[in-house]
C-alpha cells in the first residue's frame, strides 16, 4: 500500500490503481523549477549586470572578483545556494518524482525494478552533507542580510528605492526558508527525548516549537524564496543594463 492507501502496481511507469490525476503535482514543479535552473545558469555565466547603486544581486553575493579567477564571480559563490536546495529534503522530494519519476509520485509504478537503498550509496550519499550546507547558507544569509541593509543608502544618502523593497522581501523569505529547514529544527531538539533533562532544556523546547511551526510550512517557504531570489535578480540585471530605471520612493 503506498502512503495514499491506493495499492502499487509495480514494474511498469506510471501503472497505478490510484483514480486522481496525480502527474498534475508534476508539472507546475518541472516548469518552475526547470525555469528556474535554466535562467540561474544563464545568469551565473553571463557575469555581468549584477550591481547598481546600493543593489546588489544575490546571485553575485558575497562579490568576490580575484584577479585569477577569469570567469563569472557568481560560479564562485553560488555552490553555496545551490549544495543547499539540491540537498533540501523538500526538493529532494520535488526532483525525485518530477525529474527521477523514482518514482513518480506516491503508489505510482516505477520504470525499473525497485532496489531502494537510501541515500546510502554514491551519489545520493552525498545528500547528507545538508547540514554543513546550512551553516554556509546561515552565513550567506548574514551576509545578503547585509545587501538588503546596504540598499537603503544611496550615495551616503538614506533612501528606498524598489529595489530596495525587493531586496528586503527577499532576505525575508531566504530568512524563513532556512528557518523553517528540517535539519535546523532537528539540531535545535529534534534529537532531545527529554526536555527537562537537558540543559537550557525549556528554551530549547521553545525554540524548538517555533522552529517547528515554520518547519510545517517549510513547502511554502521553498518555492516563495526561489521566486523571490530569481526576481531579485532579474530586477537588478534589467536596471542595471538601463532597460528599466528603479523608482525611489523615498
Ligand atoms: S530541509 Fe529544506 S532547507 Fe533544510
Amino acid at each position: 500500500m503506498g502512503e495514499s492507501g491506493a495499492v502499487v502496481e509495480r514494474g511498469r511507469l506510471g501503472a497505478s490503481m490510484r483514480r486522481d490525476a496525480w502527474w498534475l503535482d508534476l508539472i507546475p514543479i518541472v516548469i518552475v523549477l526547470g525555469g528556474f535552473s535554466v535562467y540561474a545558469t544563464w545568469r551565473a555565466f553571463e557575469g555581468k549586470c549584477y550591481e547598481w547603486g546600493p543593489y546588489l544581486s544575490p546571485f553575485y553575493s558575497p562579490l568576490i572578483k580575484p584577479g585569477w579567477w577569469p570567469l563569472s564571480p557568481a560560479l564562485l559563490i553560488l555552490w553555496v545556494p545551490l549544495g543547499f536546495r539540491a540537498t533540501c529534503y523538500y526538493y529532494r522530494k520535488a526532483y525525485y518524482r518530477a525529474f527521477f519519476l523514482d518514482p513518480p509520485a506516491c503508489a505510482v509504478g516505477e520504470s525499473r525494478p525497485h532496489k531502494y537503498r537510501g541515500e546510502t550509496a554514491f551519489p545520493f550519499i552525498l545528500q547528507n552533507l545538508h547540514r554543513y550546507f546550512l551553516y554556509a547558507a546561515l552565513i550567506l544569509l548574514i551576509i545578503l542580510s547585509y545587501d538588503a541593509i546596504r540598499a537603503f543608502w544611496f550615495d551616503g544618502r538614506f533612501g528606498i528605492g524598489v529595489g530596495t523593497l525587493v531586496l528586503v522581501a527577499n532576505i525575508g523569505l531566504l530568512s524563513l526558508y532556512t528557518f523553517s529547514c528540517h535539519s535546523l529544527r532537528h539540531i535545535l531538539g529534534g534529537k532531545v527525548d527529554c526536555f527537562s533533562c537537558v540543559s537550557f532544556g525549556v528554551s530549547r523546547h521553545q525554540a524548538w516549537r517555533g522552529f517547528s511551526f515554520l518547519n510545517d510550512h517549510h513547502m511554502l517557504f521553498a518555492w516563495l524564496s526561489l521566486f523571490s531570489v530569481g526576481l531579485a535578480d532579474l530586477y537588478i540585471r534589467l536596471v542595471a543594463s538601463g532597460w528599466i530605471q528603479d523608482l525611489r520612493l523615498l
